[in-house]
């Protein structure tokens, strides 16, 4: 048995590509949480058809995503790093939790407000309302405790929160309430070639954007045409100088090292001498993930029985999870879960 905190969180399949973003934001928090957690990771592919996919893209982003995540660093032998739709429990408790959840109380959801203005009403979809909701039941399923996720996810803990305890207060105790631990803000990566941005898979142009997977060498073009300023200097300053701090953010999170080290490396040298050591630097850590992903995907079969015995591995506790929810509403037990 193990005594760790059990920590949850999911990503959408959503790209071909992580960008460098979620790789500082998400997966480097991931990597150092899971050695000090009973960490659970999901593939929310079924969240990602809550807007519009190609099938055969979103098959293969799924594997993609699940190929990177391993290659950075998340062990999926100490890790739970699975595919959502692999384990029917999400849809199952989601149906419940939808039955509690208001819908004045879904309707404030900032995420669904801003998608469905931008998509319209008639391209609105229930699942995108119901989507916090099947969040939850993602958390509440594992009997989480912390769940990692940006501030913009926030406010969706905050609703799991509430359904865990509304739940709890009217069919007795079921569910352990989570507490959101939200990424800080000094790890959030600007677009390159517009540092007031921030770095995103939606970004109109990918110039600025660096992809995991993108060939070294483009890395490197990305990373010398990198908007800085004219007045020079290798001072983090982000009011005045975001470009330059976005790039010493980068430098800094990749290696470990302290913005003011690399200030005073870098103290009286151009712009361009900055930019040769990022990109190698970026490289040095984005290239051999890359060669691990393109190795994986070359023959998935060894993938695909990873992410089957991590959704077993899941399925185990989310069934039991589920089926006390299920008791305590009333419903009768019929087939043996
Ligand atoms: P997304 O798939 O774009 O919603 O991103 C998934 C997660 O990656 C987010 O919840 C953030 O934690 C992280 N992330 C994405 N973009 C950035 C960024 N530009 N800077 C820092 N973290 C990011
Ligand atoms: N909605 C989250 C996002 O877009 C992804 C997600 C789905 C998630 N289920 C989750 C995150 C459960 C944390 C816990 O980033």
């Amino acid at each position: 048995m193990t005594t760790k905190t059990r920590l949850y969180s999911g990503m959408q399949p959503s790209a071909e590509s992580l960008q460098i973003g979620n790789y500082i934001g998400a997966l480097l928090n991931w990597k150092a949480l899971q050695e000090t957690h009973d960490a659970f990771f999901s593939i929310v592919d079924l969240h990602a058809l809550t807007v519009p996919q190609d099938p055969a893209l979103l098959a293969a982003n799924t594997r993609r995503t699940a190929a990177q995540y391993i290659a950075a660093g998340i062990d999926p032998a100490s890790s739970t790093l699975y595919v959502q739709s692999h384990v029917p429990a999400h849809a199952e408790l989601a149906w419940l939790l939808n039955t509690i959840t208001g819908f004045g109380e879904a309707s404030r959801m900032t995420q669904f407000k801003d998608k469905s203005a931008r998509h319209g009403a008639e391209a609105t979809t229930v699942g995108l309302f119901a989507y916090p909701v099947l969040m939850a039941a993602d958390i509440l399923l594992y009997d989480t405790e912390i769940v990692p996720v940006g501030e913009d996810q926030r406010q969706h803990v905050e609703l799991t929160r509430d359904l865990a305890t509304r739940f709890n207060a009217r069919f007795g105790e079921t569910f352990v309430v989570p507490e959101a631990s939200i990424v800080r803000e000094t790890a959030k990566i600007y677009d390159l070639q517009n540092p007031t941005a921030k770095m995103s898979k939606s970004a109109e142009s990918h110039a600025g954007v660096l992809w995991m997977l993108d060939e070294p060498s483009v890395t490197a073009k990305k990373i010398m045409r990198a908007v800085t300023d004219a007045e020079g200097g290798v001072v983090f300053d982000r009011e005045n100088k975001p470009g330059v701090a976005n790039l010493l953010t980068i430098y800094s999170s990749i290696t470990g090292r302290t913005i003011a080290s690399l200030e005073d490396e870098y103290a009286g040298r151009g712009y361009g001498d900055f930019k040769k050591g990022l990109a190698e630097v970026v490289t040095g850590t984005f290239g051999p993930v890359r060669q691990r992903v393109i190795e994986m995907l070359d023959d998935p079969a060894e993938l695909d029985r990873t992410l089957a015995a991590n959704a077993d591995r899941a399925a185990a506790v989310a069934g039991e999870t589920l089926a006390r929810a299920y008791d305590r509403v009333g419903l009768l037990r019929g087939r043996t879960r």
